[in-house]
């Protein structure tokens, strides 16, 4: 006969219950934990913000298989210490100018700390009361603190706007694209009801600039519909006559116009859309407006900044990521739209196991949403507004955007440099004056040395590095030190170019490759070899 053997955890002194973390343990270790993150924020400026390894390096570090025994907390804590910060790209290290800031803070991760303990899946209202109801609430006030609209609030039980956090920008945009194609799609069987739902899908085409993130491209392609990518003006703005012209030559393909996409601070320059002039156009022709503010949406806590709300108004949707500048650590997208009943009708499903006897009279958030469950992210953004206070936010921003335009003063102090671009917000795009291959190449020796980090981006042909002001803890003197890294860099480019003025002729350059497959001008993603960053 097989004997079973059952280890009761329950019972204090069996050996695998001394191995596994307690109550009293876990109070030790959590606090352990909290001075090593304190410690590793504190002195973050101390380490490499790019790290120097290759593909596959982890590998090497670590065993095939998972431990059949369990080991020691300090045996774990000593591998984060050597074989995993040497690969971490420092995102909340002052020297971090690439991408957009991606900013925690103490009052974010303490209230996440909490909700992971909590862990409750807030899919309907019924599933945890009270992660629905604070989503509500924080997003009434997030939509007030930008100065949204009221239609975009959920101010009593019947409002049909309202908000809700999405994991990301890039699923708030499909979220929409879906629920606008829903929403065409039904428009047209009213009067066509013998068309079929996949017939008038194939004849759906949205908009966006040549300055759109990927990400709405990606909407499109995997919401099957056709995407135009309408070239941008010198400002690098979407306007109206040009999407007026694509509508019009579409509509006489016997194509259906039903979404666009403005961008309120693009990723490549953080140049903004005319909503203005693209809201009347969208209104007019029955067509959904989505507005992504992924990055720029914070900085619209500060009034001065709001002149580029302008014709928000006209939109369907809006969504802009806490989780970059707000300093709510990632996930977290705040997405409002005026009429959640689009996104009713495009997921709503409802299994009995999901009833519950509010059903209908309050939010169930599964029905806003692409997935079931939901995380209490509510609680992180909770804790951050109130502990800043829209007082201590707008200090933060404004911080920021002083800090850059610093860095601004002192790039066009030099003659060597400009400035292709207007700068806004945090984000200013430079390069070496010349061929694009002297700041590919500057950025590739920049990056190499790591002492700070930028991506490139590709504006009407012009290869340029973004320097993002991301950390709240960034000084001026971050801002003098790095700008001397790269001023001292250019020279060992330029005397280099110098000294061999052939070089790389024979080799396709990586702002060529660049160039070739930058459509929407905006994939920043980088693969990090020995001596040179490829654009993946
Ligand atoms: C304008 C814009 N939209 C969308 C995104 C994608 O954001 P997410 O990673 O939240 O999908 C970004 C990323 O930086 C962005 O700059």
């Amino acid at each position: 006969m097989e004997i079973v053997t059952i280890i009761y955890f329950d019972k204090p002194n069996l050996k695998p219950l001394s191995l596994l973390m307690d109550f009293d343990e876990y109070r030790t270790r959590g606090k352990i934990m909290i001075d090593y993150i304190a410690d590793y924020l504190e002195t973050i400026r101390e380490r490499r913000v790019y790290p120097n390894v290759h593909p596959g390096y982890l590998r090497n570090l670590t065993p095939d298989c998972a431990p059949v025994e369990p080991e020691s907390w300090d045996h774990i804590m000593d591998d984060v210490e050597n074989i995993i910060m040497p690969g971490i790209t420092h995102w909340q290290s002052p020297q971090m100018h690439a991408y957009f800031p991606a900013l925690n803070s103490f009052p974010s991760l303490l209230g996440d700390m909490l909700a992971d303990a909590i862990n409750c899946l807030g899919f309907t209202w019924a599933s945890s009361p009270a992660c629905t109801e604070l989503e509500i609430l924080v997003m009434n006030w997030l939509g007030k603190m930008i100065g949204l609209p009221e239609a975009f609030l959920h101010t009593h039980n019947e409002s049909k706007g309202g908000g809700v956090i999405q994991t990301t920008s890039s699923e708030a945009t499909f979220v929409c694209l879906l629920a606008a194609r829903t929403q065409a799609i039904r428009r047209i069987q009213e009067t066509n009801p013998e068309l079929e739902d996949v017939e008038i899908n194939s004849r759906l085409v949205a908009y966006c600039s040549d300055q759109a993130h990927s990400s709405v491209e990606k909407a499109g392609l995997i919401g099957l519909v056709k995407m135009r990518f309408i070239e941008s003006d010198d400002s690098l703005s979407l306007r109206g006559a040009q999407v007026m012209e694509a509508i019009a030559i579409d509509k006489k393909q016997n194509l259906i116009p039903f979404f666009l996409c403005a961008t309120l601070g693009t990723t490549g320059a953080c140049a903004f859309d005319k909503l203005e002039e693209l809201g009347p156009i969208c209104h007019a022709e029955d067509m959904w407006f989505h507005v992504d503010a992924a990055y720029a949406g914070t900085a619209f806590i500060c009034p001065e900044f709001r002149h580029w709300l302008s014709g928000v108004a006209y939109a369907d949707s809006i969504a802009f990521n806490p989780s970059k500048w707000m300093m709510v650590h990632f996930d977290c997208t705040a997405m409002w739209v005026k009429n959640s009943e689009c996104l009713h009708r495009t997921f709503n499903v409802d299994p009995l196991y999901l009833q519950h006897e509010n059903s209908g009279l309050a939010i169930d958030y599964m029905h806003w949403q692409i997935p079931l469950s939901k995380r209490f992210r509510a609680l992180k953004l909770w804790f951050v507004i109130r502990c800043f206070g829209i007082k201590g936010l707008q200090k933060h921003i404004r911080a920021g955007v002083q800090l850059a335009n610093k860095f601004e003063l002192l790039v066009l102090n030099d003659k060597r440099f400009e400035i292709p671009a207007a700068r806004h917000l945090g984000l200013v795009v430079f390069r070496l004056r010349g061929e694009n291959h002297l700041t590919e190449r500057l950025l590739k020796r920049l990056n190499s040395k790591g002492r700070i980090h930028c991506v490139p981006a590709s504006l009407k042909g012009k290869y340029v590095i973004r320097f993002t002001v991301t950390s709240q803890y960034t000084t001026i003197s971050d801002i003098t030190r790095d700008w001397a890294e790269i001023k001292a860099t250019a020279t060992e480019i330029i005397n280099d170019d110098k000294a061999n003025s052939t070089y790389n002729k024979s080799k396709v350059s990586l702002a060529d490759n660049f160039e070739s497959r930058s459509k929407a001008n905006v994939e920043l993603k980088l693969r990090h070899s020995e001596c040179c960053f490829d654009i993946i």
